[in-house]
């Protein structure tokens, strides 16, 4: 298979006499696979039970003939408007009460089972039309699953929730106790009586956001394996995959990875954002952890501005080319895009495509015909795998959810700490994994955990394992804070981590974010909002705080566990801050980055024999390295990289 170049391809949106000169300039641009169907139910289904498949059919032709694979989405994310007419109880619910109306897109209840028997009615009828169909390289269902509906509030989602409820504890005395419904008289008496955690007058069970979070997430899965399992038994030799968001907080992707048989990512990094290359680089990093290490499709990246941001700045000359790059670079086996053919009506009309409405006497043409024609240069590149990363970020989900609900120390934004290590991490010019409460840590040499504040007994246990055994473990402010129920952890913050790292919390120190507190010694930082006052029972001292309620306390200790070494952040940090805490803790081991002394802004990344290079900069510079360019087939040394420039070394060095 080559690799993925290529895009959703809508073109029920124009009339058949366009198709042909689309596959003309899919050929001109090396285009190997287009995502088909992705918005087309109400046009392959147009009333209950009739469908339609004749243009599809055409369409699949046509590509075929041009030897362009097919991924095949299910339709099923936009839900025809005679099913909504005929049975509305389908549509969503908001937290209160509101009924959503359709004319957009997903506005379906993901536990509604009229839902679910039509969607698997149509996935049903596709896979029989076109499981042997000679262009179907994939089955894409749903799309962006959660993106417009991550939770329901519905009463058939009330029904689906305490079917959920009841599985998982058993009784409802199970549950009064671990939800703590001794507290504000919430006790219940059969789960009949419990419901969503709708709009309420103030502070919800925190317990019941926690689960309900979690439930979502799996009602929404639930939709995907419910269309992913017709599919399977049909076609068993063609991938099923769903494509994901990122770093999305309604779906927790460690549990939909499991269900993928590869991962497929959407990426809109903001160009306006001269950093958003840092959150790509994230987001490549957590797909291609997210399916342990194997190549992954980038599913849909914007040729240049989107439609949905207050202002929709264009990507800069290169930057398309850039961004493509560094996924290649971090695992991706594909580049697609939303969309092929820039729409002429509906809600993004805005939105670039691969053809833009400015046609093909454009820059963004051009470019995509350029990166086209280099990824026909590049097919052995395929199937090969990133370096394996040396450090890891542990994320979590039910510390996502549970760390941002209301009646906390402090407001945290944990995509934004998470986002902030990593990319202190890529300052360091150090390629990062990131790693859930089930990975293997042992392959790596840094573990990084930012603000775990939900914690089991068996992760701190892992944790501590880890770093006795030789890890270098580097745990920060709000982890461990309660365990899997919400409640605070048994024994003190940290749980069983407080042995490991030496110290003991006693008390929480937040602060207005205009009264920096400041760290003095082997690290100098500053605080953003956050200090503890701690106990050191047995660790070094590294760094204390200066000022504010816990002055002269500890804020970074070291402790030497077994073989390895266990660190201890009591606070949260400016960018600086992190960067200089990491450099202390990568100064006690091996971790060195792939290419050393690169200028900001650029970044390197090994994948199979290449070295791959990236500028994200907006003017020229100079570059310590030297080695064979594969995408000029020239030598170079201290080469100049133009703004956006891209390198591609075989046997690089530095310089
Ligand atoms: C998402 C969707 C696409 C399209 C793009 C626009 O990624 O999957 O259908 O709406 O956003 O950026």
């Amino acid at each position: 298979m080559a690799l993925w170049f290529g895009a959703d391809y809508n073109p029920e949106q124009w009339p058949e006499s366009v198709w042909e000169d689309d596959i003309r300039l899919m050929r001109e641009a090396g285009v190997t696979v287009m995502t088909v169907g992705v918005f087309s139910w109400g046009l392959l289904e147009r009333s209950d039970g009739e469908f339609d498949f004749a243009w599809l059919d055409r369409v699949l032709g046509l590509l075929h003939s041009a030897g362009i694979g097919v991924d095949l989405a299910t339709s099923t994310a936009s839900p025809p408007q005679w099913l909504t007419a005929k049975h509305p109880e389908i549509l969503m619910v908001d937290e209160w009460g509101h009924t959503l109306s359709p004319g957009s897109r997903q506005h379906y209840n993901p536990s509604s089972a009229t839902y679910r028997r039509y969607a698997c009615r149509l996935v049903q009828k596709l896979a029989e039309r076109y499981g042997s169909h000679p262009a179907l390289v994939a089955w894409h269902v749903g799309n962006e699953y959660g993106n417009d509906n991550p939770r329901d509030y519905s009463d058939e989602t009330a029904f689906a929730f305490r079917t959920w409820l009841a599985a998982k504890y058993g009784s409802i005395e199970a549950l009064n106790d671990r939800w703590g419904t001794a507290f504000w008289s919430q006790t219940y008496s059969g789960f009949d009586e419990v419901l969503p955690p709708r709009a309420a007058p103030t502070f919800r069970n925190p317990t019941q956001l926690l689960d309900f979070d979690r439930f979502s997430s799996d009602a929404l899965l639930d939709c995907y394996r419910a269309e992913a399992d017709i599919l399977r038994a049909a076609t068993p030799a063609i991938p099923v995959t769903t494509n994901f968001m990122g770093l999305f907080q309604p779906a927790d992707y460690w549990a939909w990875a499991k269900e993928v048989d590869f991962i497929s990512d959407d990426a809109y990094p903001d160009p306006a954002v001269v950093d958003s290359w840092k959150d790509a680089a994230l987001q490549r990093d957590l797909m291609r952890s997210l399916g342990e290490g194997k190549p992954w499709i980038l599913m849909e990246q914007a040729t240049s501005a989107v439609n949905w941001r207050p202002l929709n700045a264009p990507k800069r000359p290169g930057q398309m080319r850039a961004l493509s790059y560094q996924a290649l670079a971090r695992g991706a086996d594909g580049i697609m895009y939303f969309q092929w053919r820039q729409s002429r009506r509906g809600g993004e009309k805005f939105h670039s495509g691969m053809v833009p409405f400015a046609g093909t006497d454009s820059r963004i043409w051009r470019e995509v015909v350029q990166l086209g024609h280099e990824l026909e240069q590049l097919q052995a590149m395929e199937g090969t795998r990133t370096a394996p990363a040396r450090v890891a970020i542990m994320i979590d989900w039910d510390s996502w959810w549970s760390i941002e609900q209301d009646a906390t120390p402090a407001r945290v934004d944990y995509k934004a700490l998470v986002s902030a290590w990593h990319s202190a991490l890529l300052d360091h010019g150090i390629v990062t994994d990131f790693a859930g409460r089930d990975t293997d840590l042992s392959r790596y040499d840094l573990v990084v955990v930012p603000s775990l504040f939900v914690a089991t007994r068996a992760t701190t246990d892992a944790l501590s394992r880890y770093a006795e055994s030789g890890g270098n473990l580097l745990v920060t402010a709000l982890t461990a804070v309660v365990d899997e129920d919400a409640a605070l952890s048994a024994g003190g913050y940290l749980g069983s981590l407080a042995a490991t790292l030496g110290v003991r919390i006693k008390e929480f120190a937040p602060h207005p974010i205009e009264e920096p507190v400041a760290l003095v010694g082997e690290v100098d930082a500053r605080t953003l909002q956050w200090s503890e006052v701690i106990q050191v029972n047995d660790a070094i001292v590294v760094s204390r705080f200066s000022g504010g309620m816990a002055d002269g306390g500890a804020a970074l200790t070291r402790r030497t566990t077994g073989t390895g070494k266990a660190w201890y952040l009591a606070a949260d940090l400016t960018t600086e801050g992190l960067r200089a805490v990491l450099e202390a803790v990568l100064r006690e081991t091996a971790i060195t980055p792939e290419v050393p002394g690169l200028p900001a802004d650029v970044e390197a990344v090994r994948r199979g024999d290449w070295t791959i290079v990236v500028s994200h900069r907006r003017d020229s510079v100079s570059l310590p390295v030297a080695g064979l360019d594969l995408l000029t087939g020239g030598r170079v040394s201290r080469p100049v990289l133009e703004p956006f420039g891209v390198l591609i070394l075989e046997t690089a060095v530095s310089i």
